[in-house]
């Protein structure tokens, strides 16, 4: 192939532009690299040598490795994942948990407002009997000893 094969970049063009009074400019236009010559080709390297079977060994570790670092990549972010939905669903849990104890705490007071005021009225209510029932005895008593008087 022809030396510039080797060069990473090469002349394609070279076109006029903007021709001003003071002289000429270029535009120089370099051809984009083509897939066909990716790697070595585009390094001046030394002449090649036939590929060995430790290079080839060497190339197949190296995409061991990288597969198996994408994989542990692809396993953390799962796992990371998995972790912000359990953390997710714990503090719903939590505030869940917060909410029905809050509501249990609320109807408890309530229910001991509810018997407080009930036995205040038992207990008012049973005042105002023994009242009447003192009174009935001591009307009952007078009657008694005016009836005796008599
Ligand atoms: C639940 O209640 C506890 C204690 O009352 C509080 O520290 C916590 O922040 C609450 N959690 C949520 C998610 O509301």
């Amino acid at each position: 192939y022809s030396i510039y094969s080797d060069c990473k970049l090469m002349l394609d063009k070279v076109k006029p532009i903007n021709k001003r009074a003071s002289g000429q400019a270029f535009e120089v236009i370099l051809k984009a690299q083509s897939p066909m010559s990716d790697g070595n080709h585009n390094l001046p390297s030394p002449p090649k040598r036939a590929i060995s079977l430790e290079d080839i060994e060497k190339k197949l570790e190296a995409a061991e490795e990288r597969r198996k670092y994408q994989e542990s990549q692809v396993l953390r972010a799962l796992a990371e994942k998995r972790e912000h939905e359990r953390d997710v669903l714990l503090k719903a849990m939590e505030e869940n948990s917060n909410f029905s104890k809050m509501a249990e705490e609320k109807l408890q007071m309530k229910m001991e407002q509810i018997k407080e005021n009930r036995e205040a009225l038992l207990a008012a209510m049973i005042e105002r009997l023994q009242e009447k029932r003192h009174a009935a005895v001591v009307r009952r008593n007078k009657e008694l000893r005016e009836e005796l008087a008599a």
